[in-house]
């Protein structure tokens, strides 16, 4: 039995003015898989991500949440996008709201749940990040950690059919990011599917099923975390790998 695919990206490409991005990029990601993505700076990691969601539109190739197409979809992507949780890197928070504003904020305006029903959710989805006791602080009396969790609260309050990551912990102190990385295993586990772009190797190889290597906009190669972190099949994989190793110590 084929399992159901929830995200299917064909032959992407994107370029800003004469610099491609993104070179005929094509995965997908079936319900429930940890897809964690890795490569050098400025390879297009996070213009993927972005193209997914059409936050930033990609000059050819073509987007699907389950049967229905992202690309193209004009006036349905706002409905679209509520299915696509995005966690940043600098966590993109309200600042000007309470953590449990950051989370409900969203449920009452977009998703038009009652003020009672939208709190209702937003203080069990703080509860799953562990933040319940936090949740009248305001960005700035959170620590990094906890803002990035609020911020999966936020993404997780819409109940999206797919969670991107774009490098969730590497604006956080070492020692905030295990709580971070705790939350999204916890998530993983609970079935979600996940598309993590992360050089947190302890986290791709324990929670991932499966690492792409890009570089250049190309995808360089896939495969189980296994295989791909022990058993590269591409020099570039292996020369890639051991830098970020002496770089993370992982
Ligand atoms: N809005 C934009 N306008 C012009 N160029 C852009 C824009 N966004 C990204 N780029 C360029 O696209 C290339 C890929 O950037 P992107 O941010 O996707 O890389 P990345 O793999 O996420 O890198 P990093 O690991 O540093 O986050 C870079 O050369 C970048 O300068
Ligand atoms: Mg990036």
């Amino acid at each position: 039995m084929s399992k159901e695919k929830i995200l299917t990206i064909q032959d992407l490409t994107k370029s800003f003015g004469d610099n491609l991005v993104l070179d005929g990029i094509s995965f997908t990601v079936e319900k429930g898989e940890v897809v964690v993505i890795i490569g050098p700076s400025g390879t297009g990691k996070s213009t993927l991500l972005r193209c997914v969601n059409q936050l930033t539109p990609p000059n050819s190739g073509r987007v699907w949440l389950g049967e229905q197409e992202i690309t193209g979809s004009h006036g349905n992507i706002n409905r679209l996008r509520q299915d696509i949780g995005f966690v940043f890197q600098h966590f993109a928070l309200f600042n000007h709201l309470s953590a449990l504003g950051n989370v409900e904020v969203g449920l009452y305006k977009v998703k038009k749940m009652s003020r009672e029903e939208a709190r209702r959710k937003a203080l069990e989805e703080l509860r799953r990040v562990g933040l319940e006791d936090h949740k009248d602080k305001f960005p700035a009396e959170l620590s990094g950690g906890q803002q990035q969790r609020v911020g999966i609260a936020r993404a997780l309050a819409m109940d999206p059919k797919i969670m991107l990551f774009d490098e969730p912990t590497s604006a956080l102190d070492p020692e905030l990011t295990g709580e971070v990385l705790a939350v999204m295993q916890d998530l993983a586990k609970a079935g979600m599917t996940m598309v993590v772009v992360s050089h947190e190797i302890g986290f791709a190889r324990t929670v991932g099923n499966r690492i792409i290597f890009m570089e250049h906009g190309h995808i360089v190669e896939q495969g189980s975390p296994e295989d791909l972190l022990f058993r590269p099949q591409k020099d570039r994989t292996g020369e890639f790998l051991k830098k970020i190793g002496e770089l993370y110590g992982g």
